[in-house]
């Protein structure tokens, strides 16, 4: 099976982007140009996703707007004859591609944000998709690589990269079989782990390929660390049931859920981006000889 739907759990508050965050949703700040959670969707659909599901609440309605059409600008651009800018806004969704919204009412953790998706994705296997962390792959996407694991193995597939160990406490945490593999089978994972309690160093980035197994389990899984429902804890379960792969994916994360890691993405993507990249990258040598 061909894994078609993306879940975008985008119901999290943002609170470590305080004010910027207050009325604006965290997914919808941008690197240069474009909301982060585009540069997500870009890379499902790259990876041959043609439904996106966002899990979304009430404060998160400019993300439904982002992905809609707006009909006045789209007239107001074609008459001033801006015609490539229109031509980006039409690819936001390309066609083929479907938006389905849901509500996560309370804000009970990722887990419990995966399982509100749960009508809406059905009876097949799914990518979730953390807007938070932007992944530049290299060659291929993250997702379009562990997409081919998937399509070969049929089970699910946990995206992973190395961290500094004293930053476990912030991830899910994987031990694996094979030690420097790339893509090798799990045998533990768990939620947070402080630094002595971790089984290695491997966290899990925001890309999971999921089999539907997991909403079960999800429905069972009791509150975990910080008082949510973990899909980690979920995992833990799966992992007792079939065989589940961490794959350490070719390319760079950036965390955008935290201020550094949302610079050090805007100057590296404006130093690519190719209207202003040059001219940012005399003004950064200006800068630093000053
Ligand atoms: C979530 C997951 C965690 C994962 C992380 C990746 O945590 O619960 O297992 O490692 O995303 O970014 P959060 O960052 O939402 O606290």
């Amino acid at each position: 099976m061909k894994v078609k739907k993306a879940v975008f759990p985008v119901a999290g508050m943002g609170t470590r982007f305080l004010p910027a965050t207050k009325a604006n949703p965290k997914e919808m700040l941008p690197i240069v140009d474009k909301p982060l959670i585009q540069y997500a969707v870009e890379e499902a659909v790259a990876a041959g996703i043609n439904e996106l599901i966002f899990v979304t609440n009430s404060s998160k309605r400019a993300i439904e707007d982002h992905f809609d059409k707006n009909y006045e600008m789209e007239a107001e651009l074609d008459k001033r004859g801006k015609h490539d800018l229109l031509s980006q806004l039409r690819r936001i969704v390309p066609e083929g591609v479907s938006c389905v919204y849901v509500r996560q009412p309370e804000a009970l953790g990722l887990g419990h944000a995966v399982l509100c998706a749960r009508r809406v994705v059905g009876d097949e296997p799914f990518a979730v998709i953390l807007a938070d962390d932007l992944i530049s792959g290299h060659g291929m996407s993250c997702l379009g690589q562990m997409m081919q694991a998937f399509d070969e193995s049929q089970v699910s597939v946990l995206g992973v990269e190395r961290v500094d160990p004293k930053m476990t406490e912030k991830y899910g945490i994987v031990k694996i079989d094979e030690e420097g593999a790339r893509l090798s089978r799990v045998s533990a994972i768990v939620e947070k782990p402080r630094m002595e309690d971790a089984p290695s160093n491997l966290a899990v980035v925001g890309r999971y390929l999921l089999r539907p197994e997991i909403f079960n389990l999800l429905e069972n899984t009791g509150r975990g660390s910080g008082g949510e429902i973990q899909l980690t804890d979920a995992i833990a379960q799966l992992l007792r049931q079939q065989a589940v792969m961490a794959y350490e994916f070719a390319g760079k994360r950036y965390d955008c859920g935290s201020k550094l890691g949302y610079l050090q993405a805007t100057v590296e993507y404006a130093l690519e981006h190719n209207e202003v990249g040059d001219a940012f990258r005399r003004y950064l040598q200006d800068f630093r000889e000053k």
